[in-house]
């Protein structure tokens, strides 16, 4: 069939929208009609190359839509039913899911290798294979994805909110909830306010933190994190030390998650400043495959029993934490309506990444 898709071609280039060709789902495969699509950063890491992939990729791995189609021994889901795609797929049996670490499946090896699961693409355009970024390539009408990335939801469900569930939503609360496991009274700092960054905030706030201290830049992100349950914010790490230094009377904050645009080597030692002893950072912002360097206070490390602990998809478990948002999401538990700032259609695709860029939104959605 043709459907119509964002592809990029090219580093630093701007997304195409084009007619592309896709191919009928295969073994074990699901096709899919999007209804959303977040504009997650990620994405924007295939732009600059700070994840690294072959392109061309249709991009997209945050969302949500209709089953249009099955192929064989598919007998989960049926045509008709409504799903969230998970941009980790789990496929319930390797070492690591039969350990509850399903976030950490071994198919998650192939979310930046392009085709699909068994080596053949999907999607074609010019004479060539596009890969689909986490298997899925959310960014088009429709899409062929791996049984073990559909997430069966409730049909009442909303799919257009729904679909920041596929990410940034179990990334930026399971941060704090799960990888970093704050307590009720503990002192949090989330550096960053981008949709993981609010999530972390409402995580924080779900978890009955204290004083969640939000760090961002930008005056509207600091605006906005005061939404999500912040009860401090500061523009800068400098501002941000001084803070908790005082509300906590010089203790420091129990975990800091770093939920900036990019990882960057000197954020670890900002972060680690921040905290106190037995202080987590947790490293869930992407930073570039080739920086291999961290700083911070080796000595203080030891001596304060500090951790730094990096985070995908929030620790989460996909099938059981994304029904179970969502249903967080229907008893007014979760903020989702203040999470997407402003919706697209697909040819206004590069505008919604240079809004993300400019800091004029939480979470950016295409709708279909
Ligand atoms: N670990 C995972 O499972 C996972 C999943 C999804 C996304 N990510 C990563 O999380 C990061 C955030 O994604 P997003 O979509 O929320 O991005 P975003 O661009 O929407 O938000 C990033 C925010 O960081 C702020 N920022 C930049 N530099 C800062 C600094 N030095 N101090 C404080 N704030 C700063 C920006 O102003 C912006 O508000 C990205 O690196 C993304 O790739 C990780
Ligand atoms: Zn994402
Ligand atoms: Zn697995």
């Amino acid at each position: 069939m043709r459907t119509k898709a964002a592809v990029l071609w090219g580093l630093g280039e701007k997304w195409q929208i084009e007619e592309v060709e896709l191919d009928a789902p295969k073994e074990g495969e699901v096709l899919l009609k999007l209804v959303a699509s977040g504009l997650c950063h990620s994405d924007y890491h295939l732009v600059t190359g700070d994840i690294p992939v072959g392109l061309p990729y249709v991009g997209g791995h945050e969302g949500a839509g209709i089953v249009a189609g099955v192929g064989p021994g598919v007998t989960d889901v049926a045509e008709g039913d409504s799903v969230v795609l998970s941009f980790l797929p789990a496929c319930g049996k390797c070492a690591h899911c039969a350990r509850g670490m399903t976030n950490l499946c071994d198919l998650g090896a192939h979310i930046i290798q392009g085709p699909q699961l068994d080596g053949t693409y999907r999607f074609h355009a010019r004479g060539q294979g596009l890969g689909q970024m986490c298997l899925l390539g959310t960014f088009s009408e429709y899409t062929v994805v791996p049984m073990a990335s559909v997430i069966k939801v409730d049909p009442a469900s909303p799919l257009d909110r729904a679909a920041v569930i596929g990410c940034c939503v179990p990334t930026g609360y399971g941060s704090v909830v799960k990888t970093a496991g704050v307590h009720p009274g503990d002192a949090v700092v989330v550096m960053g306010i981008g949709g993981i960054g609010a999530n972390a905030v409402q995580g924080a706030k779900g978890a009955g933190a204290r004083y969640i201290l939000a760090i961002d830049p930008v005056e509207y992100k600091r605006q906005k994190a005061l939404e999500f349950g912040a009860t401090h914010t500061a523009a800068n790490v400098a501002e941000a030390q001084a803070l908790i230094t005082d509300l906590t009377r010089g203790i420091m904050a129990d975990a800091c998650v770093i939920t900036t645009d990019n990882a960057e080597s000197g954020y670890v030692a900002e972060a680690l400043s921040l905290v106190g002893r037995r202080g987590k950072v947790i490293v869930t912002a992407i930073g570039h495959p080739t920086d291999l360097t961290m700083g911070g206070s080796l000595f203080e490390l030891t001596l304060y029993e500090k951790s730094i602990h990096g985070s995908l998809f929030g620790s989460s478990n996909p099938r059981h934490d994304i029904p179970r948002y969502l249903e967080m999401y229907t008893l007014g538990q979760l903020k989702l309506d203040e999470l997407i700032t402003q919706e697209y259609t697909l040819d206004e695709i590069n505008q919604g990444y240079e809004d993300m860029l400019a800091g004029r939104n939480i979470r950016g959605v295409i709708r279909f």
